[in-house]
């Protein structure tokens, strides 16, 4: 009878051996069989009613079967510890055939994808990109522009000032530019006409945000001095940059407005790009849509720069970067530029 015993534990444990798939299922297997409260240990323990003979002959049996069944557990502790290294190398492998992971570059923000491309068409219309300083001095961002000592606009509302205590001297008074008009002085004081140049830049406001208003902005500035220059020479040229903007015809019609800066000072609107003009609520049903300010260049404004204005006439503008990029894009919000939202930037 336990001849017969030993014989099936060969038999089990061999099988579960073969079928143990990693170590520690092997190890209960190991303790099951042949370890200290396992079943070849039962075996010796019920020896207390055998004859002298048959103890030794079953002891004998008992010891050879516990070797082999020790063995199997080694040499499956092996193969184990083999098919684990293989797989753990396998995955280490590199792959030279398999197609590579994309490597995530930086690329331009909207805003200065549109930044130059408007600097390449104007280049292109034979104007010189300047550049200012967002650090401005209050004569060039309102005095030489003739804008009246009690402007609303140089108000702590609308202007960020660096300095809380102002001097009488608005050349010591330093703010954050309000307008890149600001340029205009600054580069007529130092070039001789004719001239022409954009100047594209960010700007500040302290303004409520909303949707259409932030804080900061992009313009650029566009002024051409010459001998003989009139509106028609600005809305040929305007109508010329737009069509290129757009890539297509682009209708404008220019509305009286008033701007210390110029005289007379109009609106250009564009025909809305959302609707072609039969009106929509992008143009508050309109089919007109604002996109900048212009003006003829005050006489005042030449007088601060040197410039004779008898000898010289000029036209000026300011487009919105923000509001051009989010024509061109259909954004309905300007914030979106400037919250960082990689959603967002991702898509240009
Ligand atoms: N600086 C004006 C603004 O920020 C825009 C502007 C209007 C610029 C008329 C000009 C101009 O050069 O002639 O609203």
């Amino acid at each position: 009878m336990l001849k017969n015993d030993l014989k099936s534990f060969e038999e089990k444990a061999g099988e579960e051996i073969k079928e143990a798939r990693d170590l520690s299922s092997l190890d209960k297997i190991f303790q099951e069989y042949v370890g200290k409260k396992g079943e070849i240990n039962k075996i010796f323990k019920g020896f207390g009613g055998l004859k002298e003979s048959e103890k030794k002959e079953i002891g004998k049996r008992a010891n050879l079967i516990k070797a082999r069944i020790e063995e199997m557990v080694v040499q499956k502790r092996k193969d184990i510890k083999k098919s684990v290294e293989k797989i753990e190398s396998e995955k280490e492998k590199i792959d030279v055939t398999r197609p590579g992971k994309k490597i995530k570059t930086g690329h331009l923000h909207p805003l200065t994808i549109i930044q130059r491309e408007v600097g390449e068409i104007f280049q292109s219309l034979g104007f010189s990109i300047i550049s200012g300083s967002e650090v401005e001095s209050e004569w060039y961002n309102f005095d030489a522009l003739n804008v009246p000592r009690d402007h609303p606009s140089r108000d702590m509302q609308d202007t960020f000032w660096i300095k809380r205590e102002k001097s009488n001297d608005p050349k010591k008074n330093l703010l954050l530019r309000s307008q890149t008009s600001a340029v205009q002085v600054r580069y007529m004081e130092k070039n001789n006409p004719p001239l022409r140049i954009i100047v594209p830049g960010r700007c500040f406001r302290h303004e409520a945000t909303d949707a259409s208003h932030e804080i900061q902005f992009y313009q650029c500035e566009g002024l051409m001095v010459d001998r003989d220059i009139s509106v028609a020479n600005f809305k040929a040229i305007i109508q010329e940059f737009l069509k290129i903007f757009f890539k297509k015809e682009v209708k404008v019609r220019v509305r009286p407005s008033y701007f210390p800066f110029t005289e007379p000072s109009f609106e250009l609107d564009i025909n809305c790009q959302n609707c072609g003009g039969k009106g929509c609520n992008l143009c508050g049903n309109s089919g007109w849509i604002e996109v900048m300010g212009a003006g003829m260049v005050h006489p005042n404004v030449f007088k601060k720069a040197g410039y004779n204005s008898k000898d010289w006439q000029g036209f000026a503008f300011g487009v919105g970067l923000d509001r051009l990029a989010m024509l061109k894009y259909k954004i309905n919000d300007i914030r979106l530029f400037y919250s960082n939202d990689l959603r967002f930037l991702e898509q240009f």
